[in-house]
């Protein structure tokens, strides 16, 4: 089979899809086949993967326009032709590997690395409800692979626009669920432009993890956006104080 992959450096130089003869064999995945072209053919392509098993989310490219995990996408028999392409919404730095930097620069302005819990008086007992133990641990479950934010036509109209992106909005809403948590993520996503979001669902589609990005982060943070500026229920959080 034909396996068509791109090929440049970070500056564009030069940049082409090159053709690979790769033998086919039944099962094979879309990694299996850019490992073949490394080790017999081309030991200067460039590609990230580590668990080759959907778990750690490095091994994300464009395979026939659509973003996906090489490491779990299988080559069907009889598809004549592959092309591999890096995720377009960043920057490149070698063939399929990308710059994530503006990305996590985005995440660090939602104060989603790390959240200060609040601190629990002395012999304070806590009880945990399921729903809110299942609301932080589907955001958890995110691999980092970053397929929700080349996914997202907001982003890819618009690379540079002050948008945070869908996978940030989903480690934002993991820290923003824990019932500890103490930070007020309402400003920090308005000014993430998060009203540039209009809800197409793409995202949600596209994990491979199955979150509900849509639904459980995003239109949650809107809600608080938006209850955030409601007078009334500013007036009653001051009473309930
Ligand atoms: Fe983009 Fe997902 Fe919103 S694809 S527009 S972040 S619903
Ligand atoms: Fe880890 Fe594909 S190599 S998800």
């Amino acid at each position: 089979m034909k396996v068509r992959v791109y090929r440049s450096d970070a500056r564009q130089r030069d940049a082409k899809l090159i053709a690979y003869d790769v033998p086919y064999t039944k099962g094979m995945r879309v990694l299996t086949a850019l490992e073949f072209i490394q080790e017999h053919l081309d030991p200067t392509l460039s590609f990230r993967w580590n668990c080759g098993a959907g778990q750690c989310g490095s091994c994300a490219a464009e395979v026939n326009g659509k973003p996906v995990l090489t490491c779990k996408t299988e080559i069907r028999e009889g598809m004549q032709d592959l092309s591999v392409f890096p995720l377009k919404v960043f920057p490149p730095v070698k063939d399929l590997v990308v710059d994530f930097a503006p990305a996590q620069k985005k995440l660090k302005d939602l104060r989603a690395h790390f959240t200060p819990a609040r601190e629990k008086k002395p012999g304070e007992f806590y009880r945990l409800q399921e729903w809110q133990v299942q609301a932080a641990q589907e955001m958890r479950k995110c691999i980092d692979c970053f397929i929700c934010y080349d996914v997202c036509h907001v982003l890819r109209d618009a690379p540079h626009l002050n948008f945070v992106g869908p996978r940030n909005l989903v480690k934002a809403a993991a820290q923003e669920f824990h019932p500890l948590n103490v930070v007020n993520r309402a400003p920090l996503v308005e000014q993430g432009g998060l009203s540039a979001c209009n809800v197409t669902r793409c995202c949600t589609e596209s994990c491979p993890q199955g979150i509900q990005i849509t639904q459980n982060a995003i239109i949650p943070f809107k809600e608080r956006v938006i209850s955030s500026k409601d007078p009334f229920e500013k007036l009653l959080k001051k009473v309930l104080k």
